[in-house]
């Protein structure tokens, strides 16, 4: 995502320090603290500017939800978002998703979402891609066996990329649609890209992928 130079980020993201976590790696293995409760915990890769994660943790209050993205620009807008609207089942952090071993314990995560993640297109961009090889055998260590990850985007060759990778990575499949808005998926919420895409005339495609065991 481009986004222009926040004016003021720091001081914003600062005004917003109850649900900013500014050294996540304090809180390894221990996010349930923060939260002051056991219920599980949900983490987007890449939130931008926080419309899912909001939208979801109002449908969801049971679940604890954790939003990333490696730009602090882009993260400020969805911590005031997530701030206006006092969600206590929110935080936030600014983190690149190769250091989430950083940041979080084994298994300590139920559920990872990636939404419109950047395509990355050119062949030696491929190791960018959220969906590679070298994040899903990160993504194997946040998530108990059988969890999931739920992955969305506009995006033909991301979405075949990702397949294949997944597939080769001892990933199930389930849940596949090549026409999301189309289909009999329920209690969809919409991302930002998701919104302006689909406005377009895009298709959305969308799969759950469980994690089967270890290589
Ligand atoms: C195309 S935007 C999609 C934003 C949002 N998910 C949506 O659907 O509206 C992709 C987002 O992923 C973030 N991102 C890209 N690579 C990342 C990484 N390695 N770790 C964390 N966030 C990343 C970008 O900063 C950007 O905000």
């Amino acid at each position: 995502m481009r986004m222009r130079k926040k004016k003021h980020c720091s001081e914003r993201l600062e005004q917003c320090s109850q649900l900013w976590i500014k050294e996540p790696e304090q809180y390894k293995g221990k996010w349930s603290e923060i939260f002051g409760n056991d219920n599980p915990i949900h983490i987007e890769i890449g939130c931008g500017k926080g419309q899912f994660i909001c939208g979801m943790a109002q449908n969801n209050p049971d679940i604890n939800y954790i939003a990333i993205d490696v730009v602090p620009d882009v993260l400020v807008l969805a911590l005031e978002k997530a701030t206006r609207s006092e969600l206590e089942n929110v935080r936030l952090i600014i983190a690149d998703a190769g250091k989430l071993c950083d940041y979080f314990e084994y298994d300590e995560i139920k559920q990872i979402y990636l939404n419109f993640s950047d395509p990355w297109k050119k062949s030696r961009q491929a190791k960018r891609r959220l969906t590679h090889k070298n994040f899903l055998d990160i993504y194997k260590k946040l998530l108990k066996n059988g969890n999931l990850i739920c992955f969305k985007t506009d995006n033909k060759a991301l979405f075949e990329f990702s397949l294949n990778s997944f597939a080769q990575e001892n990933f199930k499949m389930q849940n596949i649609t090549l026409d999301l808005h189309n289909s009999k998926f329920e209690g969809n919420v919409m991302t930002e890209y998701e919104e302006r895409f689909s406005s377009q005339g895009f298709p959305i495609y969308r799969l759950e992928a469980k994690y089967i065991g270890w290589n």
